[in-house]
């Protein structure tokens, strides 16, 4: 019988985070169990600090709220942690802690709401004795064995928007646009808002570029009366014969994604600007995708995904992932979900044993932005 448990917000926030906790606070209310949140994700086990959660207390007002109000870490690998050790920083598993101290507060269950990475510190967290049930996370839409995250249909609802105002000014000047958006791995956000905002070219991480079938299609726009063109690229895409642009390295966060990309767009714009002779722009979008209230959309979603997870451990079916399956609520092991990352405690984001959902080749909107000659860089 579950009586006691707790949620934790992990990884970089998103919008839909409240709306989700809303809806474990209030299904487990209406079945009687006491929910609880840890403060800043997985930092919060180890550091035995949570707040309890009650929709008329500090879990009230929360379905329209962007961020999380239980805060969310995304560096933190407890299996990996770096702890000061005679004046060096060293890094040890720090698991067993977090775990006794779950144990220690009475936690039947922890509701992990993260991306890839926290869902392979979830998993692993199940090995070591914790019951677990996982929420899909994360703008990207890359959480393998999930069709949609929520957040994700805020973020492109926010790059489409970016897209029509670019629109206005790049037809005024008759000028290319570039529109960074997020996607490190995966580029469901560019090409989805692509679609969505009538762009030109949609440049994702899953297709290396040739930057001749992009200089292509704006001669084509360009000698066929059309004097701008509009383009979104993913943070993490690459020309056929180059690498991902990386802004900075953080060797200390060992245990998740230590990468910050960003970039790709402005080189874009320049090579563009080069290779056409038409003046270009670069906008990076960056964290407004990530900011602010929830779409409708993305409200239904989280409250959905909310209530389903509070349902399975009433059910006490631990140890899985929240998923839509052809748009019905279900879900997934998280075992499944970690895919051949199966070590405990190892890096996972942008890994080669990586489990993340990329775009692939027969998808729906890669076939719909080829129909509508949307140049996808190949
Ligand atoms: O995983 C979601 C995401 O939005 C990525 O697309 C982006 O690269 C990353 O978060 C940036 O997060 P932060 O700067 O908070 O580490």
């Amino acid at each position: 019988m579950v009586k006691k448990v707790a949620i934790i917000t992990n990884g970089g926030d998103c919008p839909g985070l409240n709306a989700v906790i809303r809806a474990i606070v209030k299904t487990a209310e209406t079945h009687g169990v006491e929910c609880y949140g840890y403060i800043e994700g997985y930092k919060g086990l180890l550091e035995n600090n949570y707040i309890k959660l009650e929709s008329n207390g500090s879990a009230s007002g929360l379905l329209h709220r962007g961020g999380t109000i239980i805060g969310a870490s995304n560096s933190t690998n407890l299996f990996n942690y770096p702890v000061e050790e005679n004046g060096q920083k060293v890094y040890k598993d720090m698991s067993y802690k977090a775990v006794e101290n779950v144990k220690q507060a009475g936690f039947d269950c922890i509701f992990t709401l993260g991306g890839d990475g926290t869902q392979k510190s979830a998993r692993d967290f199940t090995l070591r004795g914790l019951n677990i049930i996982g929420v899909p996370k994360t703008i990207d839409n890359d959480v393998a064995h999930s069709e949609i995250t929520f957040g994700y249909n805020t973020a492109v609802s926010v790059a489409t928007e970016a897209l029509d105002r670019l629109h206005s000014t790049a037809e005024s000047h008759h000028r290319i646009m570039t529109l960074e958006v997020m996607g490190r791995y995966a580029g469901w956000i560019a090409l989805e808002s692509a679609i969505a905002g009538g762009a030109d070219a949609a440049i994702i991480p899953e297709i290396p570029y040739d930057i001749n079938k992009i200089v292509e299609k704006v001669n084509k726009r360009k000698a066929d009366g059309k004097k701008f063109s509009i383009i979104v690229v993913s943070e993490g895409a690459k020309p056929k014969d180059g690498e991902m642009i990386v802004k900075k390295t953080m060797n200390d966060g060992k245990g998740l994604d230590n990468i910050r990309l960003g970039g790709i767009g402005e080189k874009l714009a320049r090579d563009l600007e080069e290779l056409t002779g038409m003046v270009s722009r670069n906008t990076v979008l960056g964290y407004v995708q990530r900011g602010g209230t929830p779409t409708a959309y993305d409200r239904v979603l989280s409250t959905k995904y909310g209530s389903k997870a509070m349902e399975l451990a009433l059910e006490g079916k631990f140890n899985v992932l929240v998923t839509l399956k052809n748009g019905k609520l279900d879900s997934v092991p998280l075992e499944e979900v970690v895919g051949n990352n199966k070590e405990i405690g190892a890096r996972s984001g942008g890994t080669e044993s990586t489990n993340i959902k990329r775009v692939t080749m027969d998808d729906d909107l890669v076939k719909v932005a080829r129909d509508l000659d949307i140049c996808l860089g190949d």
